[in-house]
């Protein structure tokens, strides 16, 4: 699959939690028999009110599955309460901010005092259980607050990346319909200001429902001020209680809503719940970082994105580990920042996205090199596939070929790890997310649908439900049925497609529907298209995938101006423009070319095969142009390519 050496598991991981001795066994008994592994990770990960009924029961094809139905808990309780008795003067986040003299430590103790007051906060704006809470911030402690605050008291988040449009945040709380809305006056990334409490203003002229909006002062600016609905969230805080019980859930009560892309429409809420999502999450940190006591651990992700929920968040909490949370970008004030942060914080487990890597390797080695990195003893990737060279990099230049690396796969949908490699038990072939994770049940389909043995390439699909498993698309349940579990019925489709070669590694190859993945970004080329035809100016646009260095993917736009309208650079910069406000600055796209026409099919359906060839500039295979109702549409748009 490559032409990379394998890296055999290193001495110092020998006497890792999971080794080749363990391993095989304990993944057969996660396949064989769920109900008594899951039930034994249950009890030894998390804290119950009251024991379960039933481990885990499940329908595929009506897209339902229960875990620990009948068992109560709660998610606050065990990512901090439990944790008092020995940690409560430990850091549970160590905060970096934007600024390299900005830092502050926040103490299991004092995480607990945060989030009780702002649980109350909460409650005395009438918050109860299952009501809905936007969080659209900055990366700050009080991202996490927040986020522990619902759970405390029962309430569902919906955390918002912080670089969406007032748009785009505006149409994920009226989905959800969210009513309250916690965010800051501003975030603060690579120096620049992000106008976050403006953007919610914006949002909010077409939400009357929400009637509360908390406000963290992060950079102190002058913010509209809306007496009767807006809430300064460090005097609410300080007014507040530090006391507040902790709501108990069943282990199926919703936690919370994240939207993510998908092949069509508008973003999907996903929803996952209390018990097996949260367990999901503490097993995978524990096993796949081989997590130890005391060790400080960097996601370098944004809280927006699951990967913040589940392993900046969820995961290291429900541990008792210290957590990482990084308001800045890698490449400010200096592309040596991540490197720095490593040595100031004395970060143990490192975990980043291959847009990341590829951008700081192409800087060159010296920035690392100024740096010691001593302290590191695992590296992990995450987000999208990534490439050997990168990897090879990641491994011998920042890690000194003393780290393994944790190329992990998963998705939203998933709620944690699902392929991945164990450091202490995994030889590691640079560029493939190698072995199922616990519980997970993988196959590859062939195009008619049947499972391929051995190896090959395929549609990667799951056989059976996992702790982490996507529960419902948030008010429409249909949609979950016909987007996971209608292709191949049976199964989950991932949407991924990968490769499994003759030793049993699977290698992901990336998406096989219309998701981009734009510097790790999730993105439905439906979204940039609804966003491109707004224009008055603009007949039709189709939007595929290239390849590109840095991001991964880049974004490529087919589109056919109205009649009578001569397309220009001024046209193509209210275009780009449109984009950045409908949807954000990620989905800014990277080429608009002029298409006078595109190919169709005789029924009228958009060719994108074709179209992604073209934007790849792989002309010589095509492949079938006969079916179109017009082929010279094609060469026109190859002689148009050529210019770009
Ligand atoms: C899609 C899911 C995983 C949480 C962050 C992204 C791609 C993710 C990998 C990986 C190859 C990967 C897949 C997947 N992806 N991790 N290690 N190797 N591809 O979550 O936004 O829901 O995106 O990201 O295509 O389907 P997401």
């Amino acid at each position: 699959m490559s032409e990379f050496p394998v890296h055999p598991v290193p001495e110092s991981f020998k006497g890792a939690h999971i080794t080749a001795d363990n391993y095989a066994a304990m993944y057969r008994e996660s396949i064989e028999d769920p109900a008594t592994f899951w039930g034994e990770m249950a009890t030894r990960f998390l804290h119950w009110h009251q024991p379960w009924n039933e481990v885990v029961s499940y329908d595929f094809p009506k897209g339902e599955a229960a875990w620990f139905s009948g068992g109560k808990l709660n998610v606050s309780v065990n990512c901090i309460d439990r944790h008092l008795p020995e940690k409560a003067q430990q850091p549970a986040i160590i905060w970096e901010g934007d600024d390299p003299t900005d830092s502050r430590i926040i103490t299991y103790a004092e995480l607990k005092d945060a989030v009780c007051r702002l649980a109350n906060v909460l409650k005395s704006r009438g918050i109860q259980r299952g009501d809905r809470v936007c969080i659209y911030m900055p990366m700050i402690p009080e991202a996490a607050f927040a986020m522990l605050a619902c759970t405390r008291i029962g309430a569902i988040h919906s955390v918002v990346f912080g670089g969406f449009s007032p748009e785009a945040l505006k149409d994920r709380i009226l989905d959800s319909s969210c009513s309250v809305v916690i965010t800051a006056d501003e975030g603060l990334r690579g120096g620049k200001r992000v106008a976050l409490k403006r953007n919610v203003d914006k949002a909010l002229d077409a939400c009357p429902d929400v009637h509360s909006c908390i406000v963290v002062a992060r950079t102190g600016a002058e913010v509209d001020w809306h007496d009767t609905r807006d809430v300064d969230y460090s005097q609410a805080s300080a007014a507040a209680d530090s006391d507040c019980e902790a709501e108990v859930m069943d282990a199926e009560d919703p936690l919370f809503i994240l939207y993510t892309s998908g092949s069509t429409g508008k973003p999907k809420g996903v929803l996952h719940t209390t018990g097996g999502y949260l367990l999901h999450a503490a097993s995978s940190f524990h096993y796949v970082f081989d997590y130890r006591d005391g060790e400080v651990f960097w996601c370098t992700a944004d809280v927006g994105w699951v990967t913040g929920h589940s392993y900046i968040v969820y995961g290291p909490l429900c541990n008792g580990a210290t957590t990482m949370i990084f308001e800045g970008v890698p490449t400010y004030p200096d592309p040596g920042r991540f490197w720095q942060v490593i040595d100031k914080h004395q970060v143990n487990i490192f975990y980043t996205a291959p847009t990341a890597l590829r951008a700081l390797h192409a800087v060159g080695d010296e920035p690392v090199k100024r740096t010691s990195r001593s302290s590191l003893r695992l590296l992990g990737s995450v987000g999208e596939p990534i490439n050997p060279e990168a990897w090879e990099w990641y491994y011998r230049v920042v890690g000194e070929s003393r780290c393994p690396i944790v190329d992990t796969w998963w998705q939203t949908e998933t709620g944690g790890m699902m392929i991945t490699p164990f450091p202490g038990a995994t030889p590691l072939k640079p560029g493939s997310a190698s072995f199922p994770f616990f519980g997970v049940d993988l196959a590859l389909l062939n195009e008619e649908g049947a499972e391929i043995e051995g190896a090959g390439a395929g549609y990667l699909v799951i056989r059976a439900s996992w702790p982490g498993q996507i529960r419902t698309v948030y008010g429409d349940h249909q949609r979950l049925i016909d987007t996971y579990f209608s292709t191949y019925p049976g199964y989950y489709f991932t949407g991924d497609g990968a490769t499994r070669d003759e030793d049993g590694y699977y290698w992901i190859t990336g998406r096989v529907d219309d998701v981009l993945n734009v510097s790790g970004h999730r993105m439905g080329t439906a979204e940039v298209e609804s966003a491109l035809v707004l224009h008055d100016k603009i007949a039709e646009a189709a939007v595929v995938g290239f390849p590109h260095d840095i991001k991964g993917q880049g974004i490529y736009c087919y589109v056919t101006p109205m009649q009578g309208v001569t397309p220009d650079d001024a046209l193509k910069a209210e275009l780009i423009a449109l984009c950045v406000e409908e949807i954000g600055p990620i989905a800014k796209p990277d080429i608009i070319q002029w298409a006078p026409g595109l190919p169709k099919t005789r029924s009228g359906k958009i060719m994108r095969r074709i179209l992604r060839k073209i934007a790849e500039n792989e002309l010589d295979s095509l492949g079938d142009t006969s079916t179109l109702a017009d082929p010279e549409v094609v060469e026109s748009l190859i002689a148009e390519r050529q210019s770009h």
